[in-house]
């Protein structure tokens, strides 16, 4: 029963869960295709379980449902609390959950039966894009008509970067997925050879900039202040972060397309407002560290907020990696190369993973009306064992990457190459055994969390929190 006295947390609780049940679930897929990058063998050439169609499902598995689930339970969360009322609507939020959990499903059915667009990260056929359509816009309904019906005159930060991270993915998806079928299974984008790659580097990297970027400040500009007690340290810096961040990543998805067919010049734009994105991300990346200032003492006893801020220092460091991998000379060498997967990992293991883990620490025990996790020491252990994870993935990634590199471009003095291809993959072994350790680590972590969760929930009787009758 709707009861505007309350905050609806029922879809929260749902999409919380769901965020521990994804992340496993992605993460052991990652897992797995790490291990066949070490033992081919290990897909018992059986179609379903190549290399080819386990990597698609990895990436949609990590970054839609998992960051997807993450990004719906704490948007739904902070612009109830932030704007003092109801989610606009029960049903359409209700739909929202039950629709998202059908596309990743569908997903999980079609990609393994090596059915795909053969996009990246947009890789799902014409119906189920459609359907992705239709939940996102009932999403946006949700979000904006919660914002509409708000009880305070003002709308908090957050809600700006959880706002444009879903205007724009609307925009994104619908834009980059327009295709013609040929029959239910199968179609083609409308735009031909190079539009297509710019088309969908657009989407690309706005993926990475609005998917894995805004909303995940958006989780930043909440839980960080909550979870230190203290208001964010610059509001005015937020805003200038806020409208410097979206106005510049929308020019800089080229820098995925350097040396190819793509005319020069937009290669160069790429690059220059790629160089010109790290001003914004690290003012934002500062404004959320500096809100400890004067509470640093808490980092020492609060294993939340070690993961709420040591994701910000991975989101600093990856958004100093990219600016420079995105300057032509560097990506001469980098392109290609496990140094790109490094860098992916340094965001999506350290930033994204963190971020979402610490939000949804501080969310469980709240929308399940429990005091606190059940316990701390497990959430201390979670997060020790997931950094010294990404440290070994991201480490043996960049050294793998550099010397491929070199290795490629190493030529005798009667211009003949220096090695062979198969000699560069024998010497990056070794460091594809180290990422599956990491790997490993880092979704032991998600164990540890989800028996943590378990203990917390069970036997919980979960209530709504009641809606502050004075605004
Ligand atoms: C200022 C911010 C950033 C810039 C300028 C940037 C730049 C770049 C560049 C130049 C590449 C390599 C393109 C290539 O050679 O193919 C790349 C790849 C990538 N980056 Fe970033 N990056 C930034 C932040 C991030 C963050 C925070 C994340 C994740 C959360 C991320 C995720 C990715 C992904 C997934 C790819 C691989 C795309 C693909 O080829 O499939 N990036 N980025
Ligand atoms: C246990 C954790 C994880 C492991 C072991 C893992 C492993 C892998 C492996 C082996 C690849 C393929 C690399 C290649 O083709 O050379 C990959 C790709 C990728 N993973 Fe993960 N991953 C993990 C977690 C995550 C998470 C949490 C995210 C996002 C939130 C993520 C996002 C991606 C992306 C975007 C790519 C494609 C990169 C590209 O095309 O350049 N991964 N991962």
């Amino acid at each position: 029963m709707e009861n505007q006295n309350t905050y609806n947390y029922k879809v929260v609780r749902q999409f919380a869960v769901m965020t521990v049940v994804w992340g496993i679930v992605g993460m052991l897929v990652g897992v797995i295709i790490a291990a066949q990058l070490v033992w081919p063998a290990l897909n018992f050439d059986v179609p379903w379980l190549t290399y080819s169609r386990l990597r698609p499902l990895h990436t949609n598995a990590v970054i839609f449902a998992f960051g997807g689930s993450a990004l719906f339970a704490t948007s739904y969360y902070a612009v109830q609390r932030t704007c003092q009322v109801r989610l606009f609507s029960d049903k359409l939020a209700a739909f929202t959950f039950w629709g998202w959990t059908v596309v990743i499903l569908l997903a999980a059915i079609t990609l393994p039966l090596g059915l795909t667009s053969g996009k990246e990260y947009a890789e799902l056929e014409w119906p189920i894009d459609l359907l992705i359509a239709v939940v996102w816009v009932s999403y946006a309904v949700v979000f904006f008509g919660t914002i509409l019906k708000r009880k305070v005159k003002h709308i908090y930060v957050a809600n700006w970067f959880f706002g444009a991270f879903i205007l724009t993915v609307a925009v994104l998806h619908i834009v980059n997925s327009a295709a013609l079928p040929v029959s239910l299974f199968k179609s083609y984008s409308v735009y031909p050879g190079t539009i297509d790659a710019m088309v969908q580097w657009w989407y690309g990297h706005n993926a990475v900039g609005f998917f894995l970027t805004a909303g995940f400040l958006g989780i930043m500009y909440y839980f960080i202040p909550k979870q230190v007690g203290r208001p964010i340290y610059s509001y005015r810096l937020s805003v200038v972060h806020f409208w410097a961040l979206i106005s510049t990543y929308m020019w800089a998805g080229p820098h995925h397309l350097q040396f190819t067919a793509l005319p020069d010049w937009t290669q160069s734009l790429g690059m220059v407002f790629s160089l010109v994105l790290l001003a914004p991300s690290w003012g934002g990346m500062i404004n959320g560290i500096m809100t400890l200032s004067g509470a640093w003492h808490k980092l020492r006893s609060d294993p939340i907020l070690k993961f709420l801020i040591v994701s910000l220092s991975f989101y600093g460091m990856s958004t100093f990696e990219g600016p420079m991998m995105s300057i032509k000379t560097v990506n001469a060498l980098s392109h290609y190369t496990d140094w790109t997967i490094g860098h992916v990992h340094s965001g999506a293991l350290g930033w994204v993973g963190l971020v979402s883990i610490g939000a949804i620490y501080f969310l469980i025990p709240k929308v399940f009306n429990r005091e606190a996790m059940y316990s701390t020491k497990l959430i201390e252990t979670h997060f020790w064992v997931a950094t010294i994870g990404i440290v070994l993935y991201i480490v043996a990634m960049w050294i793998a990457g550099v010397m491929q590199g070199l290795m490629w471009r190493a030529v005798n003095d009667d211009g003949t190459l220096t090695y062979s291809f198969v000699e560069s993959l024998q010497a990056t072994y070794p460091y594809y055994v180290v990422r599956l350790l990491g790997g490993l680590l880092y979704l032991s972590g998600m164990f540890i969390m989800a028996y943590n969760v378990w203990k917390t929930i069970a036997g919980s009787k979960p209530a709504d929190a009641r809606i502050p009758q004075t605004a």
